[in-house]
């Protein structure tokens, strides 16, 4: 057993595994309170006047709950959702399917929201704000457009780019929500839950390390807990304790504050080749083996959040807190100005 887990893989979509780990109800959803608090108000305000839902932007990076959130949004309205994502809708004529099979009220789930093309997202204007597209039927000479209404619909946009995202498609949601990484405590208590549904003995300090050390992150937490299973079951008498989850995490190479081996090599290779930064993505992504995509969508928001990296204008620079991280001392301000 010397499997190693980098978290672009611990973080990867599994529809399989996660659908029954997700949370029906937002009583069942623990963490991202206010979030949850804005969305519970905004659904029974609607539901309370017998209106659709007003269109709903959640952004965030992989694996903290937008997906969830859309479900439990549809639940709790009673409604249904049709999912689709930005990648799938190739031409306006499959979003024109999309929206007249909807019944009014209903959701309609775009994940992966900023992948849109452009021709699309401009249909999709009309359809949010008058609830209409104009479809252009045959080409050239004989081109002529029809009208086709749509029934009154919310759309729940999901998205890890919230900066790319136009400005005009980002102002036509009503309600544009962030979700934040989530503290220990929450995360302990989606561990509890998930173990209760696989079945998983573990115990409060068993749930606290892996909590402190998935990157603030449910999905990885989830992954995380199913790798200490296997762990305790070969290992230990099956019962994740504080112990068993510290070595099994020790064995994925995954630290203390929950860095992996990709997230260190990015600080090395910022601080080794780099003296420090600052560089850029691509550089960075050459350097480590990584694509440019996961560096910037996974790896560093992380990094930037618990204080290892900052973005500045010319690159990435990483702080005093990666240096000390890696055992180095930073380099003065005046040397480091010699170098450049
Ligand atoms: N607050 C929560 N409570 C319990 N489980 C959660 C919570 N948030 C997320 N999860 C679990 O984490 C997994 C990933 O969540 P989800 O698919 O909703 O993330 P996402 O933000 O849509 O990610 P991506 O950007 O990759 O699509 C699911 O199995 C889900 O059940
Ligand atoms: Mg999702």
């Amino acid at each position: 057993m010397t499997e190693r887990f980098i978290t672009s893989t611990l973080n990867k979509r599994d529809p399989a595994k996660e659908t029954s780990l997700r949370p029906p109800k937002f009583a069942d959803f623990p963490g991202q309170e206010k979030v949850k608090d804005q969305l519970e108000l905004f659904v029974a305000a609607a539901k309370a006047r017998g209106e659709a839902l007003d269109h709903i932007l959640l952004c965030g990076p992989p694996g903290l709950g937008k997906t969830t959130l859309a479900y439990i949004i549809a639940n709790e309205r009673g409604t249904n959702l049709k999912s689709s994502s930005g990648p799938a809708i190739e031409k306006p004529g499959d979003l024109a399917g999309l929206l007249t099979a909807l019944e009014p009220g209903d959701i309609l789930f775009i994940d992966e929201i900023h992948r849109l093309n452009t021709t699309v997202e401009e249909y999709l204007y009309s359809a949010m704000e008058d609830f209409f597209i104009d479809i252009m039927l045959e080409q050239g000479a004989g081109a002529r457009s029809v009208r086709l209404t749509v029934p009154r619909f919310t759309l729940v946009g999901a998205t890890t780019r919230q900066g790319m995202i136009s400005s005009p498609l980002r102002s036509r949601f009503g309600l544009n929500i962030r979700l934040d990484y989530y503290d220990v405590d929450s995360l302990t208590r989606i561990l509890k839950r998930s173990a209760g549904i696989l079945d998983i003995e573990i115990d409060d300090l068993g749930a606290r390390e892996i909590a402190g050390r998935c990157r603030g992150t449910p999905r990885i937490a989830n992954n995380l807990l199913r790798r200490a299973r296997d762990y305790a079951q070969i290992r230990a008498d099956s019962v994740i304790t504080g112990q068993v989850a510290a070595d099994a995490l020790g064995m994925l190479q995954i630290d203390n504050d929950g860095l992996d081996e990709m997230d260190v090599r990015i600080l090395e290779t910022i601080i080794a080749n780099f003296r420090g930064g600052p560089v850029g993505l691509k550089n960075i992504a050459v350097s480590v083996g990584e694509e440019e995509d996961s560096i910037e969508e996974v790896y560093e928001p992380f990094l930037i959040q618990r204080g290892f990296l900052v973005r500045t204008p010319k690159g990435r620079v990483a702080t005093p807190k990666a240096w000390e991280k890696l055992g180095l001392s930073p380099l003065r301000g005046s040397e480091q100005q010699t170098l450049f």
